[in-house]
């Protein structure tokens, strides 16, 4: 089983791992949302100047701590790691840039091969991340419906065997946690706008006082658009005088009822086409303890399973799940082939390996 170290700067979280196999021996991340909080927003300008300045330290940090566990002295570290493993998109061009670079310099001094994990496999594989000690046990039971709600992106993947993606579906324009994050901006929330609305959504029960529309369910197909929502909730607000908290916390859980049924309503859909009844989820936006409560009420409704990540840092952006997927390319020995044509993709969509 290979060791790889892995690197993820596709947006506003600089993160190194160590993984071996499907187990995390050390991940370290430097979250940047304290930077562009004042922003309501990624700043894409910043995000690259943190990663930057970060880099070094985040690489360190994580091989410090892998050799604390393999007990190793300073000088033989690289000797314990068989490969490097790089986010190659899609996220920030400029962001994505600072770990591929860092990547190959790597590479290059220790004279190690490149795997190259798309951001989007990686929060696919977070539901498959165990800690040191080998948990959670679990297999993915395939065929199985991978589904990503994240901040970037909202897309529904059938996946017949590892590392085999088909897109069935994905948003043509805003993804679900950029809608929650912009309501709540709308809302004077602040940023991000998830975990904001998830607590004051459970303050009113999840109650659902204001119809807003599910955007695309009679579309026939199973594709997202989170947009005209985003647009609904401005007419609603222009429309109203100033709202009272209650009145905000009832909005808020409207929205997210909105947001959240429509995810529920397409993967239904995808579940009765397809007639695959496990499920795996990931992204940002299954830190939401309500929204797994719906996804497990739909899986035990088919008689089928859902997996998620189960330690929190999976949910968000990280350099584990990049690195546990590396490993599983590895394996099948998917390396760059030539490190000076390897660039950045920063709309890469989800590769079709022919395995
Ligand atoms: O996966 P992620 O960290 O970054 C991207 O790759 O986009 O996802 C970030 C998104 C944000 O939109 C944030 O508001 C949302 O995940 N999020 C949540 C929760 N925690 C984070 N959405 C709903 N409920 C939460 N508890
Ligand atoms: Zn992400």
């Amino acid at each position: 089983m290979k060791t790889i170290l892995s690197i993820d700067t596709s947006c506003d979280e600089t993160s190194v791992a160590i993984t071996r196999g499907r187990r995390v021996l050390s991940n370290v991340i430097y979250s940047q949302i304290l930077i562009h909080k004042k922003w309501g927003g990624v700043v894409p300008s910043l995000a690259k100047r943190a990663h930057e300045e970060r880099i070094d330290m985040v690489i360190e940090e994580a091989l410090k701590k892998y050799r604390q566990y393999i007990h190793i002295p300073e000088a033989e570290i690289w000797s314990a790691i068989d490969a490097v493993a790089v986010t190659q998109g899609p996220g920030l061009a400029i962001a994505l840039e600072v770990g591929m670079r860092k990547a190959k310099e790597l590479a290059a001094i220790y004279s190690k091969r490149l795997v190259p994990v798309n951001h989007l496999e990686g929060h696919i594989y977070s539901a498959y991340v165990q800690n040191r000690n080998g948990k959670p046990e679990g297999e993915y039971l395939f065929p199985c419906l991978a589904i990503v709600i994240s901040g970037g992106h909202t897309e529904i993947v059938r996946m017949d065997k590892h590392l085999s993606y088909d897109v069935l579906g994905e948003t043509i324009d805003d993804a679900a946690g950029e809608a929650l994050d912009k309501a709540a901006k709308m809302l004077g929330l602040g940023y991000p706008g998830g975990p904001v609305i998830e607590r004051l959504a459970r303050e009113v029960g999840n109650r659902e006082t204001h119809k807003f529309p599910r955007p695309m369910i009679g579309s026939g197909d199973l594709r997202f658009s989170f947009s005209g929502l985003k647009t609904s909730l401005y007419y609603y607000l222009k429309n109203g005088t100033g709202l009272s908290r209650e009145q905000i916390r009832e909005v808020a859980s409207s929205f997210q009822e909105a947001v959240f049924d429509t995810i529920l309503l397409k993967t239904r859909a995808a579940m009765r086409q397809t007639g695959i009844s496990h499920l795996v989820v990931g992204g940002g936006v299954i830190a939401n303890l309500y929204l797994r409560r719906r996804f497990r009420a739909l899986a035990k409704e088919y008689g089928g399973s859902v997996q998620f990540p189960v330690f929190s840092y999976l949910t968000g952006d990280n350099a584990a799940m990049i690195g546990v997927a590396a490993g599983l390319k590895a394996e099948r020995a998917l390396y760059v082939e030539n490190s000076d044509t390897f660039d950045r993709v920063p709309r890469l969509s989800l590769p079709k390996y022919h395995l």
